[in-house]
């Protein structure tokens, strides 16, 4: 079989031209997570920057993705990975300047790649000139683009800090400032129309330079409730996103607007789009940012958050369709992303996290909708652990260690077996987090030669996916008997089931069609019509 699918050619992807209204582009696209930092060092400073991403585009042409989104490129402070952003409309000098990144999204758009950038709207860097400004003036217009109350001895309220600790600190004059996350992040206050003017400034900038939209951070933020009354309750990681609990800080009608608003700009540039990180706890909710006047699309992170289980996967399958089809949106499905754990880990780790990781590839990939691939997933790259006094994630440091952070799911790239993994130009460059000498093991060089890679699987996927209507659109009804899980898609009279097991013993498959794809070479047919699917293994089948 393996055989038969390197033969699959791609020529039959998406190509980068202009789209019949009827499916733009983004529905079903396969997008790529760029983590800049951490990708490809071009200057040998042992920072991940824009010329490294430049010439590894070819990688991604190769691996048959549709677009990139990259994280935060901005000047910022650097206290959240850059997500603190002191400069909007520039690039901060460690990745390049707004010269490379026009050069990238050229490159790119010939390689017939789309390029996404990262957006903060939610707050600023507290080095930000508002912030600043605000600082040295309560007064100042810039201060009333932010959230602050009075020198008093309590906080106002009793919000908290996505991060840990109080969500509001003290300004050096004794005035209380609101971070809903690191006290660096000061929050935006969205009733100042200062504010809104100045992000669609933004968002123009950067598609007058051609990218093709953007990944909305906080989504679901913004706006606050407006007499800052307490939250009734507190935030826990353990659930799906926030819900009632959070009910002041999150998810405030008014930030609907402001989604209709930026639609009507990305209106203005044909085959753009937008995709919000909505991380509230009910799927209705989340698709109510994607009604057909707000942003394209809004990532939904159920399977990010389910553990490998079929009825959590089948739950978070179904209800995901289901809230996005009352909308028309298309469902954004998330296996891996800079803020979680490595799938590889977070199934168990090992060769059985290996297996899981793969079967779950098959399955995102096989669902309507488009699909968002982390850096280094498509490598099987496992959770590293990062000394401590490596970390850099403020997380860690906020939590007093107790939270371990996300560094280890952000550690750069492995291009090669040689010492340096291939991440900088000569190798000896110290990288930004250390990589784990044993990732020589997952470098892009050997997976390419060893054709049962992760890799090789990834690029087999999306060739078919690329080939096959029903793969990435079409209706989908998912069913599930104990651990096997199968979600058949039907597009242009044509169908394919996914078939997962994820229980702990082979089962026989009853199929009457083709096997287009199995995660694991082992996947045999029995008879005529049913095949032994192992455990942790999924297989597409295209029916007859
Ligand atoms: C989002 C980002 C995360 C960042 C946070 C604050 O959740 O994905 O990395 O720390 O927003 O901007
Ligand atoms: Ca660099």
């Amino acid at each position: 079989m393996a055989a038969r699918l390197a033969t699959v050619r791609s020529s039959a992807r998406r190509q980068f031209a202009p789209e019949q209204a009827a499916s733009p582009w983004w529905r079903d696209a396969v997008v790529y997570q760029v983590y800049l930092r951490s990708f490809a060092d071009g200057n040998g400073d042992g920072i991940g920057d824009l010329a490294g991403l430049r010439a590894r585009l070819p990688y991604l042409n190769w691996l048959g993705v549709d677009a990139l989104w990259i994280n935060p490129h901005y000047p910022s402070g650097g206290a959240d990975g850059g997500y603190d952003i002191s400069d909007y409309r520039a690039v901060d000098p460690e990745y390049g300047d707004v010269s490379d990144l026009e050069a990238l999204v050229e490159d790119a758009r010939a390689l017939g790649l789309r390029v996404l950038l990262d957006v903060v709207p939610n707050h600023t860097s507290d080095q930000h000139p508002w912030f600043q400004a605000a600082l040295a003036d309560p007064d100042s217009p810039e201060a009333a683009r932010y959230h602050f109350a009075p020198a008093s001895e309590e906080p106002p309220n009793n919000w908290r800090s996505l991060f840990g600790g109080p969500a509001w600190s003290r300004t050096p004059d004794g005035r209380w400032y609101l971070h809903l996350f690191a006290p660096e992040q000061p929050d935006l206050n969205w009733r100042d129309p200062a504010v809104a003017e100045d992000f669609e400034r933004t968002l123009r900038f950067w598609l007058d330079r051609g990218v093709s939209g953007f990944r909305v951070d906080v989504a679901y933020g913004l706006f606050k409730d407006a007499d800052l009354r307490d939250n009734p309750g507190a935030y826990s990681p353990t659930l799906f996103g926030h819900g009632p609990e959070q009910a002041m800080t999150w998810n405030q009608p008014e930030v609907h607007d402001v989604w209709r608003r930026w639609r009507s700009v990305c209106d203005e540039y044909p085959d753009t789009m937008l995709v919000g990180e909505v991380c509230l706890a009910d799927p209705e909710e989340i698709a109510l940012y994607s009604r057909p006047d707000e942003l394209h699309q809004s990532f939904s992170f159920r399977l990010l958050k389910s553990g490998w289980s079929a009825e959590s996967f089948a739950d978070g399958v179904r209800s995901a369709l289901d809230a996005f089809g009352k909308v028309g949106a298309p469902v954004s499905w998330v296996l891996g992303n800079h803020d979680k754990d490595r799938q590889v880990t977070r199934f168990g780790g090992g060769e059985v996290g290996d297996a899981r990781a793969r079967a779950a590839a098959l399955l995102t990939l096989s669902l309507p909708g488009s699909a968002y691939i982390y850096a280094g997933d498509e490598l099987g790259l496992p959770q590293a652990s990062v000394p401590d006094e490596a970390k850099k994630d403020p997380i860690f440091f906020r939590s007093g260690g107790e939270r371990s952070g996300r560094d280890g799911c952000r550690v750069p790239m492995p291009w090669n077996a040689t010492p340096g993994v291939g991440f900088s130009p000569r190798g000896s460059a110290r990288p930004w987090l250390p990589i784990p000498a044993e990732w020589r093991r997952y470098a892009v060089s050997r997976q390419t030669r060893d054709d049962s890679s992760m890799l090789h699987l990834y690029r087999r996927a999306l060739a078919v996916r690329a080939e096959h209507p029903a793969l990435g659109s079409g209706e989908a009804t998912v069913s599930r008997r104990g651990d096997v899980l199968t979600v058949r898609s039907t597009a242009e009279g044509r169908s394919v089931r996914c078939v997962v097991n994820m229980g702990e013993h082979t089962v026989l498959v009853r199929t009457a069609g083709t096997v287009l794809l199995s995660s694991a070479p082992q996947v045999s047919h029995t008879s005529g019509r049913s095949l032994a699917l192992p455990a942790n293994t999924a297989v597409w089948i295209a029916e007859d």
